[in-house]
């Protein structure tokens, strides 16, 4: 490991430690295990890519609401569980602000982060119906998606959409759709961790074919308005963020607090399921949970005995923040616009070194900057390149554990302090110096 910051035995010795018998495949959290405890016995300060914190300051409007509802007394109240009427109307507002969909403020509910929200919504679509027993996610995508399913038991295929852009996607949605066993399509939008946005046609074809095959889809916009090609940050006025929910009205949408207001540590997010699913009635949920809607088994059968609701006082920061996002009094896209900036200049240290992009366009526009990009080094697995970047201070994911059939990691770019770069650029550099001439990898 030529010129390599790290002591590669202190590393294998803390692999060891952790058990992790393969370090390419340890989930996100592992590694971050992993890399605190090399930090702590080298001091040597990683360049953190792994994970998606926020690592901004949290946004200034929540934590005041916060503090004002809790020294109100919120504290001592159990709140409604599908959530405060303001809350409720200030997201129905949002939705209609930049999202340009009207929604009935019924179907918009605070789940414990959308991780939460996407938990009780894969609880309920897979038992809307007995035939219908599979989720299809549009991969790649979110790791802790999967790991729900198999906490829920519940079934569920993916396919990497790398290869299926535009048109192509129609076919291959249709391959799986025409089963008859399918209940929901999920993907993220942009999508963690490639960072590709679907374009209006593919999205198009997702609401047409959901229409077609009654499924329901779940677009999880937890990276909302952060496809910085477009600024969408204008209240009420084109352009918007895209959405399935344009083509079908067989939707729920996830708009999570954590990344764009920088709110992740209070664990609030929205789901906003359309006023069609939200009434809908299915036999089978009534047989499941003796509650025939879809709106009432996850309100008041599901998030019930989950967790009684969200936390009272963060459904008031939350309010307070999409209220100032629809009354155009704060420009919420401005501030996390900081993580598209990084991830440019993050690219070109990547790709002046030796490593290429591996989701690149979307169809003929290259990709935004933005939270995530992937890169992959020739003739390395990304499990093998998670591995050897560690030992020259860099953490990532790989990409295969993410559902993605392409070679490579996902680097995420919040966590990385602008004073690291030239850091990143002289490890990146030994690392490229050392396995660029060495064939015995
Ligand atoms: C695609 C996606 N969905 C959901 C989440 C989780 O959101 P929350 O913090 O609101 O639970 C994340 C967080 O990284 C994410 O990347």
């Amino acid at each position: 490991m030529l010129n390599s910051p790290l002591n590669k035995k202190i590393v294998n010795q803390k692999i060891k430690q952790l058990r992790i018998p393969e370090v390419g495949k340890a989930s996100i959290r592992e590694i971050v295990a992993l890399i605190n405890l090399i930090e702590e016995e080298t001091g040597v300060k990683f360049v953190r890519m792994e994970m998606g914190v926020p690592g901004l300051p949290p946004t200034e409007i929540g934590t005041q609401a916060e503090i004002e509802a809790l020294t109100n007394g919120v504290a001592s109240i159990y709140p409604m569980i599908d959530g405060i009427r303001p809350l409720k109307e200030e997201t129905a507002l949002f939705v209609k602000n930049f999202i340009n969909i009207s929604v009935n403020p019924k179907g918009c509910v605070p789940t414990v982060g959308s991780m939460q929200g996407t938990f009780v919504a894969f609880m309920a679509a897979g038992n809307t119906n007995e035939k219908k027993d599979t989720a299809l996610f549009i991969d790649p995508g979110f790791p802790v998606q999967k790991q729900q399913m198999h906490v829920l038991g519940l079934k569920y295929d993916t396919f990497d959409i790398f290869h299926f852009r535009g048109e192509k996607l129609h076919e291959k949605l249709e391959e799986f759709l025409a089963k008859g066993n399918i209940h929901s399509i999920i993907y993220s939008n942009p999508n963690n961790p490639s960072w590709i946005c679907f374009t209006e046609n593919e999205l198009k074809i997702i609401g047409e074919l959901a229409n077609k095959y009654d499924v329901i889809v779940m677009e999880d916009l937890a990276y909302f308005g952060m496809d910085f090609r477009r600024d969408i940050s204008n209240p009420g006025k084109p352009p918007f963020q895209p959405s399935v929910a344009n083509y079908t009205d067989n939707y729920i949408l996830f708009i999570s607090s954590s990344k764009i207001f920088s709110y992740a540590g209070q664990r609030i997010g929205m789901m906003v399921v359309s006023e069609k699913l939200f009434d809908r009635d299915y036999p089978d949920l009534q047989k499941r949970f003796q509650s025939s809607s879809f709106g009432n088994t996850v309100t008041l059968r599901l998030l019930y005995s989950i967790s009684s609701g969200t936390s009272h006082s963060s459904q008031w920061a939350l309010t307070a923040m999409l209220k100032a996002a629809n009354e155009n009094r704060f420009n919420f896209l401005k501030e996390v616009k900081e993580y598209g900036e990084k991830a440019k200049v993050m690219k070109k240290l990547f790709l002046e070194n030796g490593f290429d992009i591996v989701y690149k366009r979307d169809l003929d526009e290259t990709i935004a900057d933005g939270f995530y990009f992937t890169v992959s080094y020739k003739g390395m697995t990304g499990n093998e390149l998670v591995k050897n970047l560690i030992y020259y201070g860099i953490s990532a994911i790989a990409l295969n554990g993410t559902g993605s059939l392409e070679e490579g990691i996902r680097a995420c770019v919040s966590f990385v302090q602008r004073s690291q770069f030239t850091e990143l650029e002289n490890r990146l550099k030994a690392f490229h110096g050392h396995f660029s001439t060495n064939i015995n990898r």
